[in-house]
């Protein structure tokens, strides 16, 4: 759900996660229109480059896109056979016909072997730290290496990124009873963050958990206990009276989307930590610092978080926040492994983490920064991926460069090293080493040059292309004089979705280079309303158009499935899964293939290897207006008197046991 609904809605919950903080995004609008009006050659100009040096022959594609819907029916160009399901808002899930979709790891089922049994009105934080946690985000199924089919048992891991007060407890109803939140029920909410690993499989066709599992685990922001590696471990700015050393971390909040490493580790990233923290920030050494990523006090979540635990607190504790906006890598095969907060790879409001191996074994990694006008950034590891030896591989992240995206008009992007010394990152700009770099990275994006974007959430590399997805979620901020030809739309309600092509050689995709090019993939909204300057495949449905997309993963033929996290006013319906092609004659032809029920974000997803089950989270239902646990607008998937909705992980499978898209 967009902020501003979300505000309104629900007080109790509120989440400021597209706030701008960056002072340096104007553009004088003489550059602007000089660059509008050249950019219908340049966009020629950088087809013609592309063609000749780079992979695939997709882009050309992007000038048919239209704003237009057929009236004629006709056969679809796309590869994604199912039947479109509707557009619209109700208490319950939708799928396409022949699929079937089920609730599989709800808010509070038991995961850790001897976890009691859910019970709403009695919940405890030793309880919630054995039960899968709220607000599932991040989906990913790792199979086990013993299993006999990879894709029938294995591990999925999930996110939870953060609570609903008022849909988990009773008699929430206003602000004062967010300051009289006890300390047992915010511990209950910080158990309730983090991360589960579950071990599934599946049987007669149905996936079913395995309690006994010895891998199952949670890690919560309340007691797992995380190392801090990589330039800024033990920088003087992330000590604590807590934590002397500045290299141990106590939890990890806001975990939003992720990744997979090669090696089979879990990436976790860290969104918007701001929110938890109170205090006025400005009183202290980092007030700059923390402005930037928008701690500002009170705290958006609850002024209760730091009355408890004063670590929340940033008059008493000013470095704590600057411990929390890391990627966090953990290993799920090994219930024991420690966490570990990943430096290397900057601190921002990380939505995800899009992990691919380079044709010369170094791994990259692109994350975006969701807020609005803020950036997109690329890591590139130093050594390249072992895959003969995954000890070697367990440090790689500790070791690189990170790099933020500058876009130009004539479909380029230029990828801006921020290295100490480089540059303005030097102690004239306050920088006094690379771990205040790495700490103030906005900062040191802003310096460098940076293009501000409307709010970045997945950059998803296609297995099949290598072009990568960049999500743009929307920006209703962005002003006519500031719009460029990457962010093209003022008051950009909808969102959009790039494709950067990195340069093709001889030895394959290379995603470490200097430069790719770009093109915008598609440009949501509604097709039929010419105010909104949707672009999509000519051959559109009324039902295939989408607001806001977020998360994507790609099935293993490159098609990609787009999740959406949207304002339902706004447009009129849910939010849901949508599947589409990224190359051939169905290139940017959305097709509906899942919605949630009221008031929820469809957002992390992920695909078996065999392509079989689609794992989708179903976050925050019944998160709107005027509903909460006395009278939430849905009870699914329990759909009982008593029972709250529950954030819940979904197996979609098809009923004949086709392919996900048949
Ligand atoms: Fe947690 Fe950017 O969504
Ligand atoms: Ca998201
Ligand atoms: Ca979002």
């Amino acid at each position: 759900m967009i902020q501003d609904e979300r505000a309104q809605a629900n007080s109790a919950c509120y989440v400021e996660d597209d706030l701008c903080s960056n002072p340096n995004i104007d553009r004088t609008i003489g550059d602007v229109i000089s660059a509008r009006l050249s950019r219908r050659t340049a966009m020629q100009a950088a087809t013609a480059i592309l063609a000749t040096k780079c992979l695939g022959s997709s882009v050309s594609a992007v000038e048919k896109l239209s704003v237009s819907t057929k009236s004629e029916p006709k056969a679809s160009p796309s590869s994604l056979t199912f039947g479109e399901i509707e557009h619209g808002d109700d208490g319950l899930v939708h799928v396409a016909d022949g699929y079937e979709a089920q609730p599989l790891l709800r808010w509070g089922d038991a995961i850790i072997s001897g976890a009691p049994v859910f019970d709403v009105l009695k919940q405890s934080p030793a309880s919630q730290s054995q039960q899968f946690g709220y607000n599932c985000d991040f989906t990913a199924f790792l199979p086990l290496p013993d299993a006999k089919d990879g894709s029938q048992r294995g591990l999925l891991c999930v996110n939870h990124e953060y609570t609903d007060t008022n849909l988990m407890f009773p008699n929430i109803l206003d602000s004062s009873s967010l300051e009289n939140l006890t300390r047992e029920q915010v511990a209950i909410e910080l158990a309730a963050h983090g991360h589960s690993v579950v071990e599934i499989q599946r049987h007669r066709g149905r996936w079913q958990v395995v309690r006994s599992s010895s891998f199952n685990r949670r890690i919560t922001a309340l007691d797992t206990i995380m190392k801090v590696t990589g330039p800024a471990a033990g920088h003087k700015r992330l000590q604590t009276s807590a934590d002397p050393t500045g290299k141990e971390v106590l939890g990890t909040l806001n975990n939003c989307a992720g990744g997979v490493t090669p090696w089979g580790t879990m990436l976790i990233c860290e969104e918007n930590f701001n929110n938890y923290f109170s205090g006025d920030p400005s009183t202290t050494s980092e007030a700059r610092n923390h402005f930037r990523y928008g701690v500002s006090g009170p705290s958006q979540f609850s002024p209760a978080w730091a009355k408890h635990f004063p670590r929340f607190d940033v008059e008493q504790e000013p470095h704590e926040p600057n411990r929390f906006g890391w990627v966090v890598e953990f290993d799920p095969y090994d219930p024991n492994s420690q966490p570990v907060k990943r430096t290397a790879l900057g601190r921002c409001k990380h939505e995800g983490a899009g992990v691919v191996v380079n044709h010369d074994g170094r791994v990259v990694i692109y994350c975006g920064d969701d807020e609005r006008f803020d950036y997109v950034y690329r890591f590139v590891t130093d050594r390249a991926y072992d895959p003969h030896n995954r000890e070697a591989n367990r440090d790689l992240l500790d070791d690189g460069v990170l790099h933020v995206a500058q876009f130009d008009e004539a479909g380029t992007i230029r990828w801006l090293p921020l290295v100490y010394g480089q540059g303005p990152l030097t102690a004239e700009n306050d920088f006094h080493c690379q771990g205040d770099v790495l700490i103030e990275t906005r900062r040191a994006a802003d310096l460098l040059g940076a293009t501000p974007m409307d709010r970045p959430e997945d950059v998803e590399p296609s297995p099949t292309t290598g072009h990568v997805f960049v999500i743009l979620t929307n920006n209703s901020k962005r002003k006519p004089e500031q719009i460029d030809a990457v962010n093209p739309r003022p008051d950009n309600q909808h969102g959009h979705i790039l494709e950067l092509i990195p340069p093709m050689t001889s030895n394959g995709v290379d995603h470490t280079a200097d430069e790719f090019a770009w093109e915008v993939f598609l440009r949501a909204g509604d097709p039929q309303e010419a105010s909104h300057g949707a672009r999509y495949h000519e051959s559109i449905s009324r039902n295939g158009w989408l607001s806001s997309p977020d998360n994507a993963a790609f099935d293993n033929q490159g098609r990609i499935w787009l999740t959406t996290d949207s304002d339902h006013k706004l447009t009129g319906f849910g939010d849901g899964i949508y599947a589409c092609d990224t190359t051939g004659p169905g290139r940017a032809l959305p097709k509906l293939f899942f919605r949630g029920p009221r008031g929820s974000e469809v957002s992390g997803i992920c695909i078996s290897p065999d392509n079989k089950t689609l794992f989708v989270s179903v976050q925050h239902p019944g998160e709107e207006e005027g509903s909460d646990f006395q009278k939430p607008s849905t009870r699914w998937p329990d759909n009982r008197p008593g029972m709250p909705p529950r954030p819940t992980v979904v197996a979609i499978t098809h009923k004949a046991g086709k392919p996900i898209g048949s």
